[in-house]
């Protein structure tokens, strides 16, 4: 039997997840590491930190499961997306890696919105966001301008694995998208915006597809990790794009809804389409396609804040074991998860959370039911940017992260999305893709078959509830207008506070 590797480069830690060829997990790993936070919305990294810890899980992989050493076929990434990793000269790192949610850059987001905004919505498909790789740069260029003189190379954090493997530099085209300086449609970099910020393209990476071979894992570690064969590195992809295809997610009926820290409502797309940038728009780990993304950025969050501060003594089942007993609606009292802002669809670092109608018939369950409906809610406003957009409605939709933990929730997400809710059996997030790309790029399957072979739904699936669909549909309309009436508020708060 032969093996893949895919290694998963999150926030906070790196996991590593090996697949045999009949898509089975057979050993998993994963290392921590720390993020450093020097000033008030700084987010950084040290990528020497995830150079340890990838060496860490792939001795931990072949200590517990020997047999990859003579037959490991191949490893591929998923990576935290748009964080910015600069090498200098001898291909060193000369600043810490600024991350997808560091918040430095809301300056040179204005400043890029206000002079090139209809440029690089054109070109890119997306508006800049403080996340998002460009600011970072520009950032770096205003403030550390002696730093910025001496890169000499600009990637990815998974492409640094990458060139850890096999001295190369490259990123693949979902990785690319994120940083705001990939042409979306004609897949190379935009020479009209990197002549607008002054980036020299020789900084830049060779793009490549994520199951294009990057090269073959370099023989002082093979050598180290004990490898007899020859182990092929594939370029691998943005972790959304990665978690969506190891959700199966490779066509345009579905959708998948993930529930982690934030929520992403995302969709697969065959053709660019035009969302004005009120929706995140990538380029696919899946050859010649896209897609689409809207973000709840507390969804997870707002369940753990309101378990931390009001039932820390018990854990997320008991806190939802009463839930199906409160009716769709929780009576009346409504939650907007906006407790850290909001991206999709409002874009608001200022707005904050609240509960709304709150009246003394409600009691700690009602409360519970309110946070999920509202989570829920949020990411309806995607779907509906979507379905509007495309004309037309999802009837599937697949269901990952904490969503697919409670058959309470499973079913809330079939009413309010109105759609059939189907999760899978064994869920492995981005790492599961990453084993799939390095599965096509070894020569194993064609994507439907490696999709097929790799990916399993359970066989329980949640299709909505006429009633509750119809009560939804009108709990929503109000829930919409909390944004609105809240905004002046938020703002006025943060700035006494
Ligand atoms: C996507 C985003 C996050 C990171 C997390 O736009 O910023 O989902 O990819 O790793």
């Amino acid at each position: 039997m032969r093996y893949v590797l895919g290694i998963d480069l999150g926030t906070s830690s790196l996991k590593g997840i090996v697949m045999n060829q009949n898509g089975q997990v057979v050993a998993e790993k994963s290392s921590d590491y720390s993020l450093s936070s020097p000033q008030s919305g700084f987010s950084e990294q040290n990528p020497a930190d995830w150079i340890a810890a990838c060496d860490q899980v792939l001795t931990e992989l072949v200590a517990t499961f020997p047999s990859l050493k003579e037959n490991l076929a191949g490893i591929s990434f998923s990576g935290q997306m748009h964080s910015l990793v600069v090498l200098g000269e001898e291909k060193q790192p000369i600043y810490p890696a600024i991350l997808w949610n560091d918040v430095r850059t809301s300056k040179q987001c204005q400043e890029i919105m206000a002079n090139f905004g209809e440029e690089l919505l054109q070109i890119t498909k997306n508006i800049a966001l403080e996340g998002f790789t460009l600011p970072k740069i520009l950032w770096l260029q205003e403030n550390e301008p002696e730093g910025w003189g001496k890169v000499r190379h600009l990637m990815l954090p998974k492409d640094y694995l990458s060139f850890y493997f096999t001295d190369q530099l490259v990123t693949d085209y979902s990785d690319a998208a994120g940083t705001l300086l990939l042409d979306a449609e004609k897949r190379q970099w935009s020479r009209e915006i990197l002549e607008q910020f002054k980036i020299d393209s020789t900084i830049l990476p060779k793009l490549v597809a994520a199951t294009d071979q990057v090269g073959v894992m370099k023989s002082s570690l093979t050598e180290k990790f004990g490898f007899t064969q020859q182990v092929k590195i594939f370029a691998g992809g943005a972790d959304n794009a990665c978690g969506a295809l190891g959700a199966g997610l490779i066509n345009e009926d579905a959708a998948l809804i993930s529930i982690g820290t934030s929520g992403v409502f995302s969709s697969f797309e065959k053709n660019i389409q035009d969302y004005q940038g009120k929706l995140h728009f990538f380029n696919h780990v899946i050859p010649n396609s896209y897609y689409s993304m809207g973000v709840t950025l507390a969804a997870g969050n707002s369940l753990s804040w309101f378990k931390d501060s009001f039932a820390k003594e018990e854990s997320f089942s008991e806190l939802l074991k009463d839930i199906g007993e409160i009716p769709a609606g929780s009576e009346g009292l409504l939650f907007a998860p906006y407790i850290v802002g909001e991206r999709t669809p409002h874009f608001d670092s200022q707005i904050r959370g609240s509960f709304i109608g709150i009246d003394t018939r409600h009691q700690r369950d009602h409360f519970a039911r309110a946070v999920l409906e509202g989570i829920t809610f949020s990411l309806k406003d995607s779907q509906l940017l979507m379905e509007e957009t495309k004309n037309k409605a999802f009837k599937e939709m697949i269901s990952v992260g904490g969503g697919a933990k409670n058959p309470e929730w499973l079913q809330m997400q079939a009413d309010i999305f109105n759609a059939k809710i189907k999760s899978l059996v064994v869920e492995q997030g981005p790492g599961a893709g990453a084993c799939m790309i390095a599965a096509i790029g070894c020569g194993w399957g064609e994507l439907s078959e490696i999709v097929t072979t790799f990916v399993n739904y359970q066989e329980r699936v949640f299709f909505p509830n006429e009633e509750k669909v119809a009560k939804y549909a009108e709990v929503y309309t109000i829930w919409q207008k909390i944004y609105q009436a809240t905004k002046d508020i938020s703002s006025s708060l943060l700035q006494l506070s």
